[in-house]
This record gives C-alpha cells, structure tokens and sequence, in this order.
C-alpha cells in the first residue's frame, strides 16, 4: 500500500493536473476569441492531455488500495489578461516549469519512501515534463521570430490548427 504522504501527494497533483486543463482551456477560449484559432485548438489538445493525466494518477490511487482526495480547483481567470500569441506562450512555458517542479518533488518523495511503484509511475511524467518544457520554449522562440510578421503568424497558427489529442494512455 502506498504511504499517507505519497497519496496526498499525488491527491495534490490530481488537482494540479485539472487546474492546468482549467488553465489550458481558459487560454484557449482567449485564443479563440483573439481569432487565433489554431492556437485555440492546440491549446485545447493540452487541455484534453492534462485531464488524462489527472485520471491516470487516480487510477493509481486507487489500484494501490488509497482514497483520493478532491479539494477545489483554482480559478483560471487571469488567462483573460493574455492579450497576445506571446503572453500565452509565456504562460505556457512559465506554467510548465512550475509543473515539473512539482513532479519532480513527488519523484523525490517516492525515492524517501522507497516506493519503487510509484517512482515508476511518476518517472513517466519526468519525462513527459522535459517534452512539455522543450516544446512551449521551441514555440515562445518561434513566436519571439515572427511576432512582427502576421503573415507568418498566420502560418504557425494554421499549424497549431493540426495538432490532435491521442489518448496517452489507452485503455490495456
Ligand atoms: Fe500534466
Ligand atoms: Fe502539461
């Protein structure tokens, strides 16, 4: 059975995990209503990712016999001050960061309790995190070359506009 600490922990992150889809989801109705509707849906896609991972680490909870808990989840509403394709990749990556801090803590706090289950499960979020901050930088970069340019702008939005939710973790 997972330890007490470990199980808030993860109770923790649960919510963590439906804020950043509450987040995502703020961000992309901004989106959308700048007319940015590429970067609507690929901020939606995140969305969609960030509620998967909140339901695999409730079945992680579960299987090792624990009881989530489920707190209130923050309000998102300072998207609506993200006026701009920069300020919301701004975010993105400032969010992203702060997310894998938080990972990184459950990781470390696995390896304490020498719960070799949960390091396992979590170890796969270290890794998804280094993509997740790899990615927001390569496009706030991205954004940084050609925010003078709508032309271009236009172009990264018709490819934000490509992008599709697969379930990362689909059904065994
Ligand atoms: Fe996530
Ligand atoms: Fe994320």
């Amino acid at each position: 059975m997972i330890t007490e600490n470990l199980a808030k922990a993860l109770s923790d992150q649960i919510n963590a995990e439906f804020y950043s889809a509450y987040l995502y989801l703020a961000m992309s109705a901004k989106a959308d209503d700048l007319g940015y509707k590429g970067l609507q849906n690929w901020l939606f896609v995140q969305a969609q990712e960030e509620m998967a991972h909140a339901t695999h680490m409730y079945e992680h909870l579960i299987e090792r016999g624990a009881l989530p808990s489920f707190g209130a989840i923050a309000a998102a509403e300072d998207a609506k001050e993200l006026n701009d394709v920069r300020p919301i990749f701004e975010k993105v990556l400032s969010h992203e960061e702060y997310v894998t801090s938080l990972i990184n803590n459950i990781a470390s706090l696995a390896m304490k309790e020498n719960d070799h289950a949960t390091y396992t499960f979590i170890s796969w979020y270290v890794n998804e995190q280094v993509e997740e901050v790899d990615v927001a930088n390569t496009l706030l970069k991205k954004v940084k070359l050609i925010e003078n340019n709508p032309g271009q702008l236009y172009d990264l939005d018709t490819e934000l506009a490509a992008r599709v939710f697969i379930n990362p973790f689909p059904a065994a």
